[in-house]
């Protein structure tokens, strides 16, 4: 709803709701989730098939490398739930000996659109169900299928941008999604040299910084926002205590942003903190697990030990 002086109303529109709560914070902050909108999920795809972005590659090769473990795992019969699908390019390594029907859930409207259109297409005889939400949100999947356990797939090392307690919510709700026969495959990355890691939210192309960029100009297009992205530059950084990479826009110069009617204040080097990458050893995200309700009942890694996938099942 628009207010009197045409801004987006807040209370209404969860990213205005977001973005206003965010930049109000002592610390600015804005949850990393809005980063993809439609340009937004393209430039992540780009960002997969950048040099320094490992991750992909390691996740894709366990997923082709063990095929047949993770298909034993998840059994024939078993009806696939997918949190953050994203364009489910990985999803196709799983989905082959899987029967109905394919869940992906995802945040990003057009893009889930656009992947359930093309996986639907690839297997034809698949029954597509796609589910545009938050994935924290309290939400049920009512899709009955060809019977059989499900199975929940959440790749792409997305559950390191989970803050604790939105992991353990999360957990807590695939749990409720997925029964108590439920089984799941996550993806997460492996901490390794501060380096690599670093280089991977930074490429030298640029991609990421575009990514993080996109951000500034999303809240310009739909929230009527007067950011000039000139004055600001994507830094990745290192946070040894949470051990996660956090992705920031830095403000060049002292400058104001008016959106949604009000107005922010930013000094010269303040941040936005637009995302943060955990990186998990097989302990931690072991004790992260169990928190949530689940165990580890398989790990597979990369011939490199770069990236972790785990097979779960109910505690
Ligand atoms: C890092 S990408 C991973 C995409 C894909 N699964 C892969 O492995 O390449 C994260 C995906 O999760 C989606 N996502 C992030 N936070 C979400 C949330 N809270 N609810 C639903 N989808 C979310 C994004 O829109 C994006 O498609």
């Amino acid at each position: 709803m628009l207010h009197a002086n045409n801004s987006i109303d807040p209370v209404e529109n969860a990213f205005a709701r977001d973005v206003v709560a965010g930049l109000s914070a002592d610390v600015k902050t804005l949850p990393s989730r809005w980063l993809y909108d439609e340009r937004g999920s393209a430039l992540f795809e780009e960002i997969t098939r950048q040099d320094e972005y490992y991750l992909t590659r390691a996740e894709t090769s366990i997923l082709r490398e063990r095929q047949s473990d993770i298909a034993d795992f998840v059994e024939s019969r078993a009806i696939l739930i997918e949190y953050g699908a994203g364009a489910g390019v990985k999803t196709e390594l799983v989905l082959a000996g899987l029967r109905d029907p394919y869940v992906p859930i995802d945040i990003a409207d057009a893009f889930l659109a656009e992947t359930s259109k093309r996986i639907a297409s690839r297997f034809p005889s698949l029954w597509v169900r796609p589910i545009e939400r938050n994935f924290l949100d309290v939400f049920e999947v009512p899709f009955d299928g060809s019977g059989g356990c499900r199975t929940g797939f959440f790749p792409g090392s997305t559950m390191g941008n989970l803050n604790t307690i939105e992991a353990k919510t999360l957990l807590a709700q695939m749990g409720r999604h997925l029964g108590d026969d439920g089984r799941a495959i996550i993806g997460v990355d492996l901490q390794k040299n501060v380096d690599t890691l670093l280089r991977a939210y930074d490429d030298s192309a640029g991609v990421t910084a575009a990514f993080n960029l996109n951000l500034l100009e999303r809240i310009n297009t739909e929230l009527g926002g007067d950011f000039r992205l000139e004055q600001f530059e994507h830094a990745a950084r290192w946070n040894e205590i949470e051990k996660a990479v956090e992705m920031h826009l830095v403000s060049l110069c002292d400058q104001r942003v008016t959106l949604c009617g009000r107005t922010f204040n930013f000094r010269t080097s303040e941040t936005i903190h637009t995302e943060s990458s955990r990186k998990y050893t097989a302990e931690s995200f072991e004790r992260l697990a169990r928190s949530g309700g689940w165990r580890v009942a398989e790990a597979w890694q990369d011939a490199d030990g770069l990236f972790g996938l785990f097979g779960l099942t109910r505690y």
